[in-house]
């Protein structure tokens, strides 16, 4: 018999399984290659002009600005002979524009503050590597132009604007280098580090976090948008996998979506990732509430709930009868609770290791078993949210593992920070 809760789940059409992996990688490759060839497609599949072929030049300074979904984190990093990057100067706030809306002026102030005394203290100082974890034109002087906010940040002047060229006008330093690059990128660069001493053959970075996102590395004779010095050559590709959109909703997703600024847009993102996913819970427990699944006193008390945060979520998960808003239920709702958010999570895991699948199999792999492709993985809701990262590799490894596809997931400290002084000091 089925159980009141999956009976819930199917009448608001939310999949407690995902059927169709053929169906799913069919719509995800034909958007991947439409995004390589400049078509409509929800995946940007954004030109990077970063290879993965050299090697990181030790002892020459960098500073890293890596712009997140939830931090700015700004620092120096140095590689020494063996390429062990060291962190220094670290400093750590809110991302400007999630407190309030900024002006251009005020978002690049705020992050030039904490620039300048790095390179006031080492003037050996003369590149800069941004991580910005958004959807960016990277251009070929590898200068990146915003092309819209997402995770719900506020400082709309900044859209269409080349981000190096501005930071670099607030330092009054036009001399220095600066090499934009969006976090995953960043992270598939880390992760080479790694995979190189394994003898990987390929590698990926996928990040899920506040956002969620993917970087490959494709073909430049495929990315049929650009121009190429070298066509037999390869390049990484910021895919915006978060953006897919040819996904079935469920009543939750459809009245999330109504809530946040874009609803059309990020449809796979919001389902999946740390900026969204409490928020999903509480659209779950709210219908959930109205469908008489709780008891009347846990019908008051989860009606009363203004917002439900991820935190919250992971917190109800790991320790139901402690330190969250549920803890006070009595047992029978609350089992209901963790077994609602369970589902929420197992579908996120679901659904980041189908994009993360599909994105690997569209080219032919030379994977093996000893020379496996290494993919980083980043974020922190991955890592930390109950049971997402076990659903999501098994989950991703039984899909590619019957097409033969091998991986390595590796999940390297302070991958974005890494990857993008690395990116400075080879592009
Ligand atoms: C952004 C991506 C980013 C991802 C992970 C998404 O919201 O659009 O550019 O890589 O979050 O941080």
């Amino acid at each position: 018999m089925r159980s009141r809760v999956s009976e819930f789940f199917r009448q608001h059409a939310f999949p407690l399984s995902l059927e169709g992996d053929s169906d799913f990688k069919g719509a995800f490759h034909s958007e991947m290659e439409a995004g390589l060839r400049g078509e409509n497609s929800s995946l940007a599949m954004l030109p990077t002009y970063i290879g993965v072929d050299k090697s990181i030049p030790s002892r020459r300074p960098v500073v890293v600005i890596d712009a997140g979904g939830t931090n700015l984190r700004v620092c120096k990093v140095t590689f020494d002979e063996f390429g062990e990057g060291q962190i220094d100067d670290f400093s750590k706030e809110a991302m400007p524009g999630t407190q309030g809306e900024l002006s251009s002026a005020q978002f690049f102030e705020a992050i030039a503050r904490k620039v300048k005394p790095i390179l006031e203290k080492d003037a050996s100082i003369e590149t800069l590597g941004f991580c910005f974890s958004y959807p960016a034109e990277i251009l070929p002087n590898r200068d990146g132009r915003l092309l819209f906010w997402t995770k719900e940040v506020r400082a709309p002047e900044v859209v269409g604007q080349c981000l190096g060229e501005q930071l670099l006008k607030k330092l009054d330093r036009p001399e220095l280098r600066i090499t934009v690059l969006n976090d995953t990128v960043a992270t598939l660069l880390a992760g080479k580090a790694q995979g190189d001493v394994d003898r990987c053959s390929g590698y990926a970075g996928f990040i899920l976090g506040t956002g969620m996102n993917t970087a490959v590395v494709e073909n430049n004779g495929d990315i049929t948008k650009v121009q190429h010095n070298d066509l037999a050559g390869e390049q990484v590709i910021n895919m915006e996998s978060g953006n897919f959109s040819r996904l079935s909703q469920s009543d939750f997703d459809k009245k999330l979506l109504q809530k946040t600024g874009d609803p059309d847009a990020y449809i796979l993102e919001k389902m999946v990732s740390g900026a969204y996913l409490g928020p999903l819970f509480h659209e779950v427990l709210f219908s959930a509430v109205d469908d008489g699944l709780f008891g009347k006193e846990g019908c008051e008390s989860i009606a009363a709930l203004k917002d439900v945060s991820a935190l919250e979520l992971n917190s109800v998960l790991s320790h139901p009868f402690r330190e969250n808003p549920f803890a006070e239920l009595g047992e029978q709702d609350l089992g209901v609770v963790v077994e609602l958010g369970e589902a929420l999570v197992q579908r996120a895991a679901r659904l980041s290791a189908f994009q993360l699948a599909a994105a690997l199999c569209r080219r032919t792999s030379s994977s093996s078993r000893l020379h496996p492709i290494c993919v980083n993985v980043d974020g922190s809701t991955i890592h930390k949210m109950k049971g997402y990262y076990v659903a999501f590799e098994s989950q991703l490894k039984s899909l590619l593992e019957e097409k033969d596809i091998h991986v390595m997931l590796v999940h390297k400290e302070h991958s974005p920070i890494l990857g993008s002084a690395i990116a400075a000091l080879t592009n």
